[in-house]
């Protein structure tokens, strides 16, 4: 198949297109780097032009609730308006995990989330969607982590985590299946970000040692705070019901970076 991969440099959309090369299907990479922004719709229709599936991993990161609500609206619109115009496409959107009762006492991010799949939803006849719902990546646990000397602060939230490229090969395989409807795909366990952090943060300090804990040139593991944030994101807000599993844990992932 042909597959437009619409934030193909991204954390995901980057394994995401090695994942499905490697199934031997043709990707065409699409991001503001070579004209495509969905956003503004500039180039949109014409890299879904010849393409079985089009595939939404586009992001926005904003403190603003209304931004990112405007980017993700307006970006699904425009990819399921592309898949409109050339009839018998298929959309894969990438979602996060989060329970949609419970979204409005989540950050705005998560919000913007609901409001995607629920564009899709109204424009893409449902025998052509299958929405990933994607439990949240280790990495997120780093990107949202600050460090400041020997402590590292991370917003305490209740996940079933997996690495990116888990869950870029799991989409792959489901888009290779032709699924349609929601799949919900998530790690091996139930934890927490201040835990993650925390495996992240001892293996670090044992790479900085040559692997030999107390060696020469040794640090030692930054201390993690969690801080505890309220509502849904604290209890089961963000864990996914049913979902098909990586076995890949935290440590594992670690060994392979
Ligand atoms: N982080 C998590 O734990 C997690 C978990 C589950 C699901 N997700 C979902 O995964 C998706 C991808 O996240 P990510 O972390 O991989 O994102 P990312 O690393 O920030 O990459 C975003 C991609 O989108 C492209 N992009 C951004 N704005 C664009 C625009 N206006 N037009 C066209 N392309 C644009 C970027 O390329 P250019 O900058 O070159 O345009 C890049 O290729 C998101 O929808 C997120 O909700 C994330």
């Amino acid at each position: 198949m042909q597959i437009t991969v619409y934030g193909a440099t991204g954390t995901f959309g980057h394994p995401l297109a090695d994942a499905l090369r490697e199934r031997g299907h043709s990707v065409i990479p699409a991001h503001r780097g070579i004209g495509v922004d969905t956003a503004t719709g500039e180039g949109v229709t014409e890299a879904a032009e010849g393409s079985d599936v089009l595939v939404d991993c586009v992001n926005f990161t904003h403190v603003s609730r209304h931004r990112t609500l405007d980017f993700f609206s307006r970006s699904s619109r425009q990819i399921a308006l592309a898949a409109a115009e050339h009839p018998g496409a298929s959309v894969v959107c990438l979602s996060i995990a989060f329970k949609p009762a419970a979204a409005s006492r989540m950050f705005g991010y998560y919000q913007a989330k609901e409001l995607q799949e629920k564009v899709y939803r109204r424009l893409v006849p449902t025998e052509q969607l299958l929405i990933v719902r994607s439990a949240q990546w280790f990495e997120l646990v780093e990107s949202t982590s600050l460090t400041a000397g020997p402590v590292t602060i991370v917003p305490n939230m209740r996940v079933r985590a997996l690495a990116a490229a888990e869950a870029a090969r799991m989409t792959a395989e489901a888009i290779d299946a032709g699924e349609r409807g929601t799949l919900e795909i998530a790690g091996p366990e139930i934890s927490d970000f201040a835990t993650i952090a925390r495996t992240i943060s001892r293996a670090e300090a044992a790479r900085s040692s040559g692997g030999l804990p107390g060696g020469r040139g040794a640090r030692r593991p930054r201390r993690v705070v969690g801080i505890p944030i309220p509502g849904p994101v604290s209890r089961d807000g963000l864990i996914p019901d049913s979902p098909r599993l990586s076995a890949v844990t935290v440590e594992e992932w670690l060994r392979t970076r």
